[in-house]
């Protein structure tokens, strides 16, 4: 029988909706997400917003850096109508925005794409919100920030990021330091992509008999996530929460994850058992 892991909504439920906005968020929530991943940055003035991109480019078609907009600019771009014209109007979100969302037993995998000047600001915004430090995540690939976090903040958990880098075969950070490096940040786990799992299965038992966290991005099929699951995983993060929940709930040899072939003539359709 397979154990579904806590299933954490990637920049919401983007899937369907724009990224990391507050739409995206509600989704997740309303689809039954366990958890959402956000990821963050640092405005001119120093705020803390909502954004994956260091250009505004692809999510509001402004070309400009988030580090070089004020809050204020930022706030009136449209970062909803790339998505879907349904989606018009949806705003780039401050942290508290996105943490006002979370409901009480929700998680929140708080991604910082910044550095260590982040941290007080998130430290405060974070104490504010009054959200359950066992259900939040500190992610990040920058080892200093962590670090910054784990000094400042100890309370709130952190994930260091990983992943091996497809065309070089080469992990950031280096599969050799990545142990010290979880010691120096006092990390709880590692959150690395689904490819780069399944490249280095030995990590996941190293990980897993250390009694640390194994957290796994971005799985949006569910062949992928029953692989992952079943390696022992603690979540695991899809742009489609509700969809992959479906499925993993469906028996693993259902036909739903796979293009529907027709039926040939005379034989009747087979109903699908999801
Ligand atoms: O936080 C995990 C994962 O989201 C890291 O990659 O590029 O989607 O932020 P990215
Ligand atoms: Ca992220």
């Amino acid at each position: 029988m397979l154990t579904i892991p806590s299933i954490i909504a990637h920049r919401g439920s983007s899937w369907d909706a724009p990224e990391n906005t507050l739409a995206a968020f509600l989704l997740a929530w309303m689809e039954g997400a366990d958890g959402i991943e956000a990821d963050f940055q640092m405005t001119k003035d120093g705020e803390i917003v909502c954004v994956h991109d260091e250009s505004l480019e692809r999510t509001t078609g402004k070309s400009k850096r988030v580090s070089n907009c004020t809050l204020e600019e930022l706030r009136a771009l449209d970062a909803g109508k790339w998505k879907r014209p349904l989606y018009r109007g949806q705003r780039i979100p401050t942290l508290p925005d996105v943490l006002s969302t979370v409901p009480v037993h929700g998680q929140i995998f708080i991604e910082l794409k910044g550095g260590p000047e982040m941290i007080p600001l998130v430290k405060k915004h974070l104490q504010a919100a009054k959200i359950d430090p066992a259900n939040v995540r500190i992610c990040s690939f920058n080892v200093e920030t962590l670090l910054a976090a784990s000094e400042a903040m100890p309370d709130y958990n952190r994930l260091l990021l990983c992943k091996r880098s497809t065309s070089e075969g080469v992990w950031e950070p280096s599969l050799h330091i990545l142990e010290a490096t979880m010691r120096m940040v006092k990390a709880c786990g590692i959150y690395l992509d689904n490819v780069s799992l399944a490249a280095e299965p030995e990590l996941a038992k190293k990980v897993r008999a250390a009694g640390k966290e194994l957290h796994v991005w971005t799985v949006n099929r569910a062949p992928a996530a029953r692989i992952a699951s079943a390696m022992g995983i603690t979540s695991l993060t899809t742009d489609r929460p509700g969809w992959l929940r479906r499925r993993l709930l469906a028996t693993p040899t259902s036909t739903s994850d796979t293009p529907k072939v027709k039926a040939k003539p005379g034989r009747k359709p087979r109903l699908s058992k999801a």
